[in-house]
């Protein structure tokens, strides 16, 4: 394999760094043995950053038997050498924090604030993967004196691991964490339009000593280096987050292939409550949080917002109020919150949501427009009066773009929200104690923040309801999705010797 230079970036905001170019295979950037290469822009600015090594078929099976080769030893290790590598690429993520949220910027167009949200949580969560590493433990069963019976939480193989564009290193971290902790190895498959993090994260992996083969980053598409991953029967595993509908392709290739067990996290169209008895001023900072933060490409945004009557109107003059002052922009800036949607196909889609909201009676409270005319920057959006058989209330619109609908009854409420096919996320906003709890164990979803709206921790298990997902990643729960159990029984014969 021949090693391919970096390129060197500089970027507005004075940061300068070296890009890799290649896969990363075996701890070394590598040429595809294609030869072929592909272009990675950025969405604020709509040019051309660098191109890349394009991972196909043949990649894939040389990255996998090297992610194989690897397994032997990472899986059997004492914990605490996976623990030492974990603890100092966090040291290293936490050194080049604002390297990492500058590529983030450049490469998924989100704001720099917003970015270190991303980054925040990666450290964390990657150093709390390191504490995992002594958890891993089995337990001893009492089956009568004539046998020791107990049991292993054993790694389950090469993982493969494909990631989507909204949050390229958060991503990464929650497929490469909870692997790593287990002593699984992983051949992981960035977005093709944000694998830029995702390659210079690898490299502070080599800096912070995980061995050659433990992770492979293989930049392609889906078409072919995604469906190569998801049919190889050395993998083991499929950690996929993306949109329902691939979620669905994910599981057939892997039933057709060697039934690799998957986890799978997927899109959501999550309801944001708000009760009469709310308090004003910090439920509209969460209902901006929910739909706005990342310029709305979240699965597990909110963004459908249901008011209870008697606060609508003042509720919605404040929220259109703060929304408005929102500033949107180059990523780079200061005190810019929304930055640019990240692919062109996306930015197109998002606006025929909103062409569509308003073909269909919905009414524009504020937004609904582009922002300039290079880079995909769009108004903060607000529908209002909308009903549940609007379009922008039942799809997942994946942009920045609220549907507000109005209710009247709480039962009422829990009926309307449970109404999806979707169950990621859920918020509730309300002084009432008994209110939030009763509500919060009747609406179906995987997390429910009360008060607040997302806000990830990452010692807090995310996940999703019927069609949002399979399994769980952060928290102790990722691990279980990493690990199977083997039970051990040893018989004991009682001898008078
Ligand atoms: C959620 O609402 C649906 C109706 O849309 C209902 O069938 C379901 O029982 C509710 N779930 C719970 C847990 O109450
Ligand atoms: C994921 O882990 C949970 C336990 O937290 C388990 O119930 C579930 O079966 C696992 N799913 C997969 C697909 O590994």
């Amino acid at each position: 394999m021949t090693t391919v230079p970096s390129v060197h970036i500089k970027l507005p905001n004075g940061v300068e760094y070296d890009q890799p170019t290649g896969l990363f295979i075996d701890n070394q950037f590598v040429a595809s043995s294609s030869g072929k290469t592909f272009p990675v822009y950025s969405p604020s600015t709509e040019e051309k950053i660098c191109d890349l090594q394009e991972a196909d078929r043949d990649d894939v099976e040389i990255a996998t038997q090297s992610a194989y080769k690897a397994f032997k030893k990472w899986s059997t290790v004492e914990p605490k050498v996976r623990a030492t590598a974990l603890l100092k690429l966090a040291d290293l993520i936490e050194e080049e924090k604002e390297t990492l949220k500058a590529i983030e910027a450049l490469d998924n167009g989100k704001s720099l604030f917003c970015a270190g949200f991303d980054v925040g949580i990666v450290i964390d969560y990657i150093r709390s993967c390191a504490g995992y590493t002594n958890t891993i433990d089995g337990r001893t069963i009492n089956t009568g004196d004539t046998h020791l019976s107990y049991t292993r939480r054993e790694p389950l193989g090469v993982c493969g691991q494909i990631i989507p564009w909204n949050f390229p290193l958060l991503m990464w971290s929650w497929k490469i964490g909870p692997a790593l902790a287990t002593g699984n190895t992983v051949v992981l498959k960035p977005a093709s339009a944000t694998p830029l993090s995702a390659l210079y994260a690898a490299s502070l992996a080599v800096k912070a000593g995980i061995p050659p083969g433990v992770i492979q980053i293989v930049p392609g598409s889906g078409r072919k280096c995604g469906d190569a991953i998801l049919r190889h029967p050395l993998i083991k595993k499929i950690a996929f987050t993306g949109s329902t509908a691939i979620g669905r392709d994910v599981m057939i290739a892997a039933a057709e292939s060697n039934l690799k067990k998957v986890t799978l996290e997927l899109g959501g169209k999550s309801p944001n409550i708000v009760f009469n008895d709310a308090d004003l001023d910090t439920t509209v900072q969460h209902l901006i949080a929910g739909i706005f933060f990342n310029s709305g490409e979240v699965c597990c945004a909110g963004s459908r917002i249901y008011v209870q009557e008697g606060i609508y109107d003042k509720l919605l003059a404040k929220f259109k109020e703060e929304v408005e002052k929102l500033k949107v922009g180059n990523p780079f800036e200061e005190g810019v919150f929304q930055g640019a949607q990240t692919t062109p196909d996306q930015f197109e889609s998002v606006l025929s949501y909103i062409e569509k909201g308003k073909a269909e009676g919905a009414k524009l409270l504020t937004g609904g427009n582009r922002i300039g005319n290079k880079g995909y920057f769009l108004e903060p959006t607000v529908f209002i009066d909308c009903d549940d058989d609007h379009t922008i209330v039942k799809e997942e619109i994946f942009g920045p773009v609220a549907a507000v609908c109005k209710f009247k009854y709480i039962d009422e409420v829990i009926e309307r929200a449970n109404n999806s096919e979707y169950g990621l996320a859920s918020g509730i906003h309300t002084t009432d104690i008994n209110k939030a709890l009763d509500v919060s164990q009747r609406l179906e979803a995987g997390i429910c923040w009360i008060n607040t709206y997302n806000d990830l921790h990452h010692q807090v298990p995310f996940g999703g309801y019927k069609e949002s997902g399979i399994g769980r990643e952060m928290g102790s729960e990722a691990l279980d999705n990493y690990t199977q159990i083997k039970a051990v029984r040893i018989k004991i014969t009682r001898k008078n010797e």
